[in-house]
């Protein structure tokens, strides 16, 4: 990783996060890509002003972004303009754009904000993980897991599919009612970037989602690494750009989760 990857990677997450705030509370263009999955104008907006910016600065890297883009390069940026987009067109202030960069499947930069909450986390491999506030204008504060080994004292969140006639919906609703029983409690917080940033930032214990793209996962899965956390498959093996069940932990518990989350 360079330095300059991880500036690119937050100046992008920046400027998207000021249209979010411009526009949150009126959200516009709404179009369903099925009957839960929304996307709004803002999404999409984000989503060019990034591309600009990562075309700007890294002209020789790829891009994937949700909304369409998709440039080849050996490394590549992998964006969600807006990751929480339900949560958004309901004005209901939990989402943020994030940014990863990655080489295969392996994340070198990782960028992602709550802007409605003035907060920035930031990761580059082996450097640590860091939250600030949106412009990144005071001291970073670096980011641990949590050290809780017990489950009934650990906080979860989960993701679903949006296809909620698919068995791995179903399956989900079946771990989500185990994990409620077995944790302190258990989250549908609506956005997995997030939910990755609160592991890394010891606020929850595991983010478990079922259904999610590269994009939802790329910025924030090595902000978890480099806080001490640990990310699997559901099966505890080493997760790919294309996994699509993310076991993310604070480390202590994975061993205890990949048990738990077997039907
Ligand atoms: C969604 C959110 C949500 C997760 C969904 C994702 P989007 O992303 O991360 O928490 O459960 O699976 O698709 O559509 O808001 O970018
Ligand atoms: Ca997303
Ligand atoms: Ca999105």
């Amino acid at each position: 990783m360079s330095v300059d990857d991880l500036q690119v990677a937050i100046k992008a997450v920046i400027r998207a996060s000021e249209i979010i705030l411009e526009t949150f509370g009126n959200p516009t263009g709404i179009e369903y890509k099925s009957r839960v999955d929304v996307v709004t104008a803002t999404d999409k907006k984000c989503e060019e002003e990034i591309v600009h910016i990562l075309r700007s600065e890294t002209p020789d890297y790829g891009i994937v972004g949700e909304e369409g883009t998709n440039i080849p390069g050996e490394k590549v940026w992998i964006v969600d303009p807006l990751d929480g987009t339900t949560n958004f067109s309901h004005s209901y202030p939990f989402c943020g754009p994030s940014i990863g960069l990655c080489e295969g499947n392996t994340i070198l930069v990782g960028a992602l904000a709550d802007p409605l909450s003035n907060e920035l986390f930031f990761a580059s491999k082996n450097q640590g993980s860091y939250m600030n506030d949106l412009y990144n204008e005071g001291e970073p504060t670096k980011l641990q897991v949590t050290k809780t080994s017990e489950l009934h004292k650990s906080l979860f969140s989960s993701g679903f599919p949006h296809n909620k006639e698919s068995q791995r919906f179903k399956n989900m609703i079946e771990r989500f009612i185990r994990l409620e029983y077995e944790s302190h409690s258990i989250r549908k917080t609506g956005s997995a970037a997030l939910s990755l940033a609160y592991v890394a930032a010891g606020r929850i214990e595991s983010y478990v989602a079922s259904g999610q793209y590269s994009w939802d996962m790329a910025g924030g899965a090595l902000l978890v690494e480099e806080a001490g956390g640990k990310i699997t498959n559901f099966e505890g093996e080493p997760y790919t750009m294309e996994t699509r069940e993310w076991l993310v932990t604070n480390g202590v518990i994975h061993d205890k989760m990949v048990e738990l989350l077997k039907l």
